[in-house]
């Protein structure tokens, strides 16, 4: 494995693709990290692994402001956007479960709880794990560090675009946050006559976008940009890529090799270390649905990032594996033989069956390396009430 590294470093160094100290990982080695591409300013780097921008990138027409970052917090933890008043989106996705809600399938409308101590309600599970909504700004970054917020990816069948989008389709689900309270149809109506009638929205709505500008399309702009601010992208790995030689342990370092030379890299790539593609890797199904999850409709699901996994366990896109060891398991049983009964054999992903075998060993160091990409220092504040006096978070105590 070194050999094919250290191969492929002296013929791009043949090549001057390299600068003479690069390692091959396209650091930045006089630390001067200019943000937009992990700092190494040509992208040469032969693994297409790299550092997050520093900043995030706002669409044209909706850029952020501390009033309208403000706005969307409130929104975002205020359970008024629900039908039954029940259900914030910070019940699936809070800053304690990394932004995600630690359970396999979510619990919307009717749960109480939070995490593993939510109960099921009376509109079933939401069928898919909550993704974590920390650099969700980066959704979509191509190996460049180049973001186009308009068109970010999003879902695990990527069939939303953007975060201005994607906001307001929570509010449509039957099991996340609608339930029975009125008609699919009535639901941007209804929530947006609630805030009207709140005088704390009123009041930050117009510090926000100006009077008289409590809208669907408003509150859609201001969740946005509530969610492009939480960021975590000053982790172990984003400080070794800017510079800092001692940022990985040895293990850590190993471990990135590995990762590169067994194939990871082929689907995980880029600074959010995914390609932001559909593949079918035929996880099996979870057995608390009654249908299969077709995805895609072909049981395509995206490459997820594998950034801060550390806070958001269960992973895949039903939650079926608990711990890293039991996803690095899957991978090493899943070459070319389908675990889920739906999909077959022909159909999984040519990079899967690709992937090269992994010893115990290789799998520890991969781990390793998968937890230099956690960054704690994300923004956990949870506000202590919010304008509609619901409980902040919904029915979470
Ligand atoms: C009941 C739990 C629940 C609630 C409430 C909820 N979400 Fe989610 N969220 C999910 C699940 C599950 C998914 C994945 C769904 C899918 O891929 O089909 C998701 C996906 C997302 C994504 C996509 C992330 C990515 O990387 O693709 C964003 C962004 C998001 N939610 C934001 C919100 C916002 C904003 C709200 C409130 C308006 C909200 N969510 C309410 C459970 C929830
Ligand atoms: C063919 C593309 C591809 C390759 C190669 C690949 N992955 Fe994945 N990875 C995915 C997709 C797609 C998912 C989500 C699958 C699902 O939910 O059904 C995923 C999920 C994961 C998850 C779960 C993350 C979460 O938040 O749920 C981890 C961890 C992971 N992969 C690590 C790895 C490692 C380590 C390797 C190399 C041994 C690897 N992957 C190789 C595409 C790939």
């Amino acid at each position: 494995m070194w050999q094919r590294i250290s191969c492929l470093l002296l013929v791009l160094m043949m090549f001057g693709a390299c600068q003479p100290d690069d390692d091959g990982f396209g650091r930045d080695r006089d630390g001067r990290g200019n943000g937009n591409n992990g700092g190494n300013g040509n992208n040469n780097n032969n693994n297409n692994l790299s550092a997050l921008p520093l900043n995030a990138t706002d669409p044209a027409d909706n850029p952020s402001t501390p009033q309208k970052i403000e706005l969307g917090k409130m929104l975002f933890w205020d359970p008024v956007l629900s039908g039954e008043q029940d259900v914030a989106c910070a019940t699936c996705h809070h800053p304690n479960r990394g932004y995600a809600d630690g359970i396999d399938l979510s619990i919307g409308v009717g749960g109480v709880g939070l995490a593993e101590n939510r109960t099921l309600g009376h509109t079933g599970f939401v069928s898919r794990n909550a993704p974590t909504i920390i650099n969700t700004a980066f959704n979509g970054i191509n190996q460049n560090g180049n973001v186009n917020p308009d068109n970010a990816e999003m879902f695990w069948d990527n069939r939303a675009s953007g975060l201005e989008e994607q906001a307001l389709m929570p509010l449509h689900s039957f099991t996340e946050m609608r339930g029975n309270a009125f008609p699919e149809n009535q639901t941007l109506p209804t929530i947006v006559a609630r805030l009207q009638n709140i005088d704390g929205y009123q009041t930050l709505f117009n510090q926000a976008f100006g009077s008289n500008s409590i809208s669907a399309e408003n509150v859609a702009k201001a969740l946005a940009a509530f969610e492009r601010s939480i960021l975590a992208n000053n982790s172990p790995f984003d400080q070794y890529m800017r510079g800092n030689d001692n940022a990985l342990t040895q293990q850590q370092l190993r471990g990135m090799n590995e990762f590169v030379d067994v194939g990871c890299n082929n689907c995980h790539n880029g600074p959010m270390f995914s390609d932001y593609e559909l593949h079918v890797l035929g996880v099996r199904e979870n057995n608390k649905l009654d249908e299969p999850d077709e995805g895609d409709g072909d049981f395509a699901f995206r490459t997820p990032t594998l950034r801060n996994l550390a806070f958001t366990a269960p992973y895949m896109h039903n939650g079926e594996f608990n711990t890293l060891e039991r996803v690095l398991d899957f991978y090493d049983d899943n070459h070319d033989e389908a675990q889920n009964n739906n999909v077959n054999d022909n159909d999984l992903d040519d990079d899967l069956q690709d992937l090269d075998n992994l010893n115990r060993d290789e799998m520890d160091d991969i781990i390793a390396f998968l937890e230099s990409l956690n960054d704690p220092t994300f923004d956990r504040s949870i506000p202590s009430s919010v304008p509609s006096g619901l409980p902040p978070g919904g029915r979470i105590e």
